[in-house]
């Protein structure tokens, strides 16, 4: 990774609220698959925008939820990153807003402020919305074979199929998360949007809002996205080796 700016540097180093945007490349090093790098494995012959949607959940609910049973095992064996935990111990307010469904900020520390696009570990009744206990389902092993089929459990209060707690295409953010996120931009004096191709709205236009308020925004992303020509400084490397650099104490 390049030298970083002496200026980049101290921005990041010294402001007072830094708020974070994360996007799945920010969970990549930790193993967890990003959404359009290409896939391996049998669930790579789907593309999330297949399987991510209400349609999908009502033409194969079995196949949808295998697809996030498997996701949700799967979180079990990954681990926070250096960068995960380079954000969490950086002293000052430091707001992580995520489009991520895996826990791996709260798990190297950092309380999240806002899962855009909800959780893996959160299940709750399609009918009655009634949240769902999964630890037993998500205790028990990965199937054999990654593509077994799995039925949706039903609701234990009316009997409707329980659904992952996850954002589908089309469907509305979790109440108040984007208001949450919104206001953690406005109260920023750094923005930091890191391993997000901002493709997807409405996350893709928090830093936007930064940059319009004159607050410097600054992506942490190996290659060029849809932000980069809103942000005021670029590190073009990985979120593991670049973050610990930039957050690391002042001297
Ligand atoms: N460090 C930093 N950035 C990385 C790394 C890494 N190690 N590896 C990959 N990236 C970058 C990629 O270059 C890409 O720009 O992470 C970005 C991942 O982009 P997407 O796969 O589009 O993921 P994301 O931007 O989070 O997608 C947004 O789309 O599918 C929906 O709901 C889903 O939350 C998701 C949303």
């Amino acid at each position: 990774m390049e030298d970083l700016d002496p200026d980049l540097l101290d921005l990041t180093r010294s402001a007072r609220t830094v708020t974070v945007l994360t996007g799945a490349g920010m969970s990549a090093e930790s193993g967890v698959p990003t959404f359009r790098d290409p896939g391996t494995g049998w669930w790579a012959r789907w593309s999330p925008e297949e399987l991510a949607t209400p349609e999908a959940w009502e033409s194969d609910r079995e196949l949808v939820w295998s697809w996030y049973l498997w996701r949700a095992r799967t979180l079990r064996a990954v681990r926070p990153h250096a960068g995960h935990l380079a954000l969490a111990r950086r002293t000052g307010r430091v707001h992580v807003v995520t489009q991520n469904v895996d826990d791996l900020h709260e798990r190297a520390g950092s309380e999240v402020l806002a899962h855009l696009h909800g959780s893996l570990l959160a299940f709750r009744c399609s009918v009655c919305e009634r949240p769902w206990d999964a630890s037993e389902e998500l205790r028990l092993d990965l199937p054999a074979d990654e593509h077994a089929r799995e039925r949706p459990p039903e609701c234990p209060a009316c009997g409707g199929a329980v659904r992952p707690g996850v954002v589908w295409f089309g469907e509305p953010l979790p109440p108040g998360a984007l208001e949450r996120a919104a206001d953690a931009v406005a109260e920023a004096d750094l923005v930091l949007v890191v391993g997000t191709s901002g493709l997807v709205q409405p996350a893709a236009s928090l830093p936007l809002v930064a940059a319009g308020r004159g607050v410097p925004v600054v992506e942490v992303n190996p290659v060029d996205t849809a932000l980069t020509p809103h942000a005021d400084h670029t590190v073009r490397a990985r979120a593991a080796e670049a973050l610990p650099r930039l957050l690391a104490r002042r001297r």
